[in-house]
């Protein structure tokens, strides 16, 4: 018998390890927030950080252990005390896209090989779960070919459905169809494959051996009848994944006889509610109109009030998502009526906002990240002015994402102090910017400049708001994979702003604040060097280095580098990654390096502990 080098207590103790990791950063995190009014923060922060180094490095240094010294040979008992570990961290949603991932790819051609098809369908349900995870953030046309593929192979093996000994196992044939249906749906490209994922998955359902062994298995009929309702829900939701009217009619029909009275006990998720006003509005029963004045009201007068301090967070979770739900469809129908009937979701729009900003940055992010994204999109358009869109959007990073509130913040602090410089030593250097021609013009309109690079400062990040919180909120290094989803965020905060005239000037500096001075750099297909604003974008990077550079606070993999060492970057770099006139002015004001000195150092410890003081406040008035 080979020597068995993996042992399960060696296993068993890399789990622990990655687990306490785990909870060790939740609870430093919390310590950081409840404390913040406390005398001694800064020493909170600092402490903090330093754990949460360690458990970036402690963590690295497992995952690249770990996969360096697994032996060449294995045993099928290591095989399997590998698998069982990737199948307790997926149980627990620990590290499932950086180690997890990895961890799938390499056992799934060993199990492939022993044609063990129980574990081969787990191990692509796996990977297709950890891919969704990473390319539902990008929006990108690619991002379905990356995950499909793992739900679609499990479909390949429904034959062997009998063979399979675990009904855990067998269910995620019906789980990978309902994921089918679900992420479908946000993709247009995919949208009318709902209702093929659907059969195939009503075929299998129906076959002989699987009514035989799980006709009345309660976990597996669970599944199916979710993705019964979920393909309803989705066509209700979607009008354009609906091909076929008519079985759409009957089936929702079907439903809602047997729903009987919709109201919010049997219909926590407004799932039957907007599927009456689809069937409505296809049978010509109800106007456009009617429907949204009729999602309006559900919304106002239906749905109690959110209270996120109640100790039921499922049913605070449930109205939540009901209500973003009913918006969303009220808000798409509305774009179909003239403008001047905006105003017929005033009252919902006013209640959603208000909803939103009070939602506390921890409660169900993964959820809820993506959901206000998209809420942002629907509400910009009823909003009457600039003001209020980039309030709400700054309200949105705030309660979404509080560091990135306060490195935005920072940003534009640093940007306004580069920029006064400018309009100081070389104004020259932003004609261009506002339409302004000449140098004259540009200092006649100085506030105007510097509010203009204020603001770019604030915006540059908004993208972030739509990645990943496991690429956000890092406890190791990202893997290959995170970080190119990580390099979506200029152009998905470009994507969110892009068609609002309000924000045209900002829309090349959030898409090329990551490119460098001589045009690299992320998004490739963004060409920076000949924008008209290529200073500003240059500027951003300046005073987007500058914080990240020297932040100890608000990311894991702290930098924590002084200004005068990321000013000494800035020379050896300028001319390729940084614009040289710029830096050469940075270089040559020593009033403005001790101003930035002083911003990344104690000036950020003093916003840090204000913005940590106002979002606990904030969840507190909640
Ligand atoms: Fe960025
Ligand atoms: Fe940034």
């Amino acid at each position: 018998m080979e020597e068995t080098v993996i042992t399960e207590k060696q296993l068993n103790e890399l789990y622990e390890t990655l687990k306490m990791n785990s909870e060790l950063v939740g609870e430093w995190n919390n310590r950081l927030m409840a404390s913040c009014e406390d005398a001694n923060w800064s020493e909170v922060v600092y402490e903090r950080a330093k754990i949460l180094r360690e458990v970036y490095q402690e963590n690295e240094k497992l995952f690249n252990e770990f996969f360096s010294s697994l032996p060449m040979r294995m045993s099928w008992q290591e095989w399997d005390l590998l698998f069982e570990l990737l199948w307790n961290l997926h149980e627990n949603s620990l590290y499932v896209v950086s180690f997890g991932l990895r961890l799938a790819r390499y056992l799934l051609p060993h199990y492939e090989d022993m044609r063990d098809f129980a574990k081969i369908v787990f191990l692509n349900y796996a990977m297709g779960c950890a891919h969704y995870l990473l390319f539902d953030q990008t929006l990108n046309a690619d991002g379905p070919s990356e995950w499909l593929q793992y739900f679609e192979r499990i479909t390949t093996y429904e034959d062997h459905y009998a063979e399979i000994p675990r009904e855990a196992y067998r269910g995620l044939f019906f789980t990978a169809y309902l994921n089918l249906i679900q992420y479908s749906a946000e993709y247009p490209s995919l949208s009318g494959r709902a209702s093929e994922f659907r059969d195939r998955c009503m075929a299998l359902w129906n076959r002989e051996e699987v009514q035989k062994l799980d006709g009345n298995a309660p976990y597996v009929k669970a599944i199916v009848r979710n993705v019964e309702e979920q393909y309803l829900n989705i066509l209700s939701m979607n009008p354009s994944c609906i091909t076929n009217a008519e079985e759409y009619c009957v089936l929702a029909e079907q439903a809602l006889n047997k729903m009987g009275r919709i109201n919010l006990k049997s219909d926590p998720l407004g799932y039957y509610k907007i599927m009456e006003n689809s069937y409505k509005r296809i049978q010509k029963q109800t106007s456009e109109e009617a429907s949204v004045v009729s999602m309006s009201d559900y919304i106002l007068k239906a749905l109690p009030a959110i209270n996120f301090e109640k100790s039921d967070s499922k049913r605070t979770w449930q109205l939540l998502r009901n209500e973003h739900s009913c918006f969303a469809y009220a808000a798409k129908a509305l774009k179909k009526l003239p403008a001047e009937k905006g105003n017929l979701l005033q009252g919902a729009l006013n209640r959603l906002i208000k909803d939103s900003v009070h939602t506390p940055h921890t409660f169900y992010p993964e959820d809820f990240n993506w959901t206000f994204y998209e809420f942002y999109g629907l509400a910009a358009p009823l909003l009457d002015n600039a003001e209020d869109k980039l309030s709400l959007l700054l309200n949105l990073i705030l309660r979404r994402q509080p560091t990135t509130y306060v490195h935005s913040i920072m940003v534009s602090k640093i940007a306004r102090m580069i920029g006064e410089s400018v309009l100081e030593h070389n104004p020259s250097l932003f004609i261009g910017l506002l339409g302004y021609a000449t140098e004259k013009e540009i200092l006649e309109n100085r506030e105007k400049i510097l509010s203009y690079v204020e603001r770019s400062g604030l915006l540059h990040d908004v993208g972030k708001c739509r990645v990943a919180i496991i690429i956000n909120t890092q406890d190791r290094k990202l893997s290959e994979d995170e970080y190119g989803i990580l390099k979506y965020h200029p152009s998905l905060g470009a994507k969110l702003l892009e068609d609002d005239p309000d924000f045209t000037p900002y829309v090349d500096v959030i898409r090329g604040h990551h490119k460098t001075y001589d045009g690299k750099g992320y998004p490739k297909d963004f060409d920076n060097v000949n924008s008209p604003v290529r200073v500003l974008i240059d500027l951003i990077r300046l005073a987007d280095s500058a914080d990240a550079g020297t932040d100890v606070l608000g990311r894991y993999y702290t930098h924590g580098k002084t200004f005068q060492m990321i000013l000494d970057e800035f020379k050896a770099d300028a001319g390729t990654i940084y614009n040289p006139d710029l830096v050469a002015l940075i270089e040559n004001d020593k009033e403005l390096c001790e101003k930035i000195s002083h911003q990344t150092s104690d000036g950020r410890m003093e916003l840090y502990q204000k913005i940590c003081i106002e979002v606990m406040n904030m969840h507190k008035n909640a």
